[in-house]
């Protein structure tokens, strides 16, 4: 599998820095890169890349094509301007917007209608792991959200596993940590989708940086990273690429 890099820029980036990150960032053909920028980017980013082979995406989006839905964005509209990829279940949404798995499960399955790729986040909280059910909330976010028929669909649906206590912290999960959590992803993904699920790229996201990139991605079943921080300046960013090789 082609491991996938995402670049999560959250609200972050201005007109002057999408110029210069793209005319410094170092791609290499052994990862698939996807960018991650604030919405109103989208269209700089999409000409900011031209020909080059990187895909831009957004960062969230909502359930309905069109209507009465003051500020949202639909996945159709995104398509429109040349987001391929979309990005649902983000922890910092789950938690400051309150969204729900039912949401996400919404959200996934109309950025599919739309014709765009999209990643699925999961992942549970520090409580959580120290109370022995990271497992569990894993699990059970992963049985909500793919309880769809993913044999209509030609586009692909990725699974990103971020811890939360590990996003933004500058402390990713060790590596024991990432293995035994994406092993267990993928026998879920087995048991939800049946064959399906072994070819579902699953990410790691959290505090993923030039250092620990190499060693992250050589766990089993880590088939790219998801990447916050570290993905806002070109420098930083083509480093963790390079660091893959
Ligand atoms: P981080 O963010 O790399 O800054 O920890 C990852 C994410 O939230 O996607």
């Amino acid at each position: 599998m082609l491991n996938l890099i995402v670049a999560n820029w959250k609200m972050n980036g201005s007109l002057e820095g999408i110029k210069e990150f793209f005319e410094k960032l170092y791609l290499r053909d052994y990862a698939e890169v996807v960018v991650l920028p604030p919405a109103v980017y989208i269209r700089d980013c999409v000409s900011a890349i031209g020909n080059r082979a990187l895909a831009v995406g957004i960062q969230n989006i909502w359930t309905e094509d069109a209507g009465a839905y003051t500020g949202e964005i639909s996945a159709k509209m995104a398509r429109d301007i040349g987001a391929y990829w979309a990005l649902v279940g983000h922890s910092e949404r789950r938690q400051l917007q309150k969204e729900s798995d039912d949401l996400v499960k919404q959200k996934l399955e109309c950025s599919l209608k739309a014709g765009m790729n999209v990643i699925v986040c999961v992942g549970e909280t520090l409580e959580e792991r120290l109370s022995g059910q990271a497992e569990s909330v894993v699990s059970k976010q992963l049985k909500k959200v793919l309880a769809i028929d993913l044999t209509k669909t030609q586009n692909e649906v990725v699974i990103a596993y971020e811890p939360i206590w590990a996003i933004g912290s500058g402390e990713s999960a060790t590596l024991e940590e990432v293995q035994e959590m994406h092993a267990f992803i993928r026998n879920v993904l087995l048991v939800v989708l049946g064959t399906l699920g072994a070819n579902v790229r699953i990410l790691y996201g959290g505090s993923v940086t030039a250092e620990n990139s190499a060693n992250l991605i050589k766990q089993d079943h880590v088939n790219g990273l998801l990447v916050g921080g570290a993905s806002l300046k070109a420098d930083s960013f083509s480093s963790i690429l390079n660091a893959l090789d």
